[in-house]
């Protein structure tokens, strides 16, 4: 059985993180929000997939760190959080579409909250008003919505 490891991203981790970040570009320009959480990263509106697969991999942006998950050396997932003034955030969580629901995504989120254990801060997960996949994951990990920001602009 091949091995699920999650680790923070390299520099190197970039290409094969490209595709990854390519698809939830993608996803993101169609949910509603999308655009403000790329902002959140201070990433503008129209960055490309390999642009931001190597900011995010080669651990360019404030206060953001990225980790991967990889099976058999092969990059399948990533996640990422974004550190407050009060805790540390999920912003995104990825599964490459042929490797879903094999606990991949569940992997990244405990790694990403033992992140938060080692820093010692609040551990809280961001979900888009329409991602059903990433809110079914986060509920089957025990999460339960706290807050809806709602906007009237966008
Ligand atoms: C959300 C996502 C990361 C989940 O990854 P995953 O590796 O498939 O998740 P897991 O296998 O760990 O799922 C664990 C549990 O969560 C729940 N779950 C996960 N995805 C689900 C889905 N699509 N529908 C219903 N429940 C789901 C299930 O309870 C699942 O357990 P089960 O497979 O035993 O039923 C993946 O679906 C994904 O990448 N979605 C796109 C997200 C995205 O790109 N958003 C925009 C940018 S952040």
């Amino acid at each position: 059985m091949p091995e699920l490891e999650v680790r923070t991203a390299s520099a190197d981790d970039a290409q094969g993180v490209e595709p990854l970040v390519a698809d939830a570009l993608s996803r993101l320009a169609t949910l509603r929000g999308g655009m403000a959480l790329l902002e959140m990263i201070g990433m503008p509106e129209g960055t490309g997939p390999e642009a931001l697969a190597s900011a995010l991999c080669g651990q360019a942006l404030l206060n953001t760190t990225t980790l991967v998950a990889t099976l058999s050396g092969s990059i399948v997932g990533a996640a990422v959080v974004v550190r407050t003034n009060v805790g540390l955030d999920l912003i995104g969580v990825h599964t490459a579409r042929a490797m879903r629901r094999r606990r991949i995504g569940s992997s990244l989120l405990d790694a990403s909250r033992a992140l938060a254990r080692e820093l010692d801060v609040r551990f809280e997960a961001l979900a888009l008003p329409g991602d059903q996949s990433v809110k079914s994951l986060l509920e089957a990990g025990g999460f339960k919505a706290r807050l809806l920001r709602m906007a009237a602009d966008r």
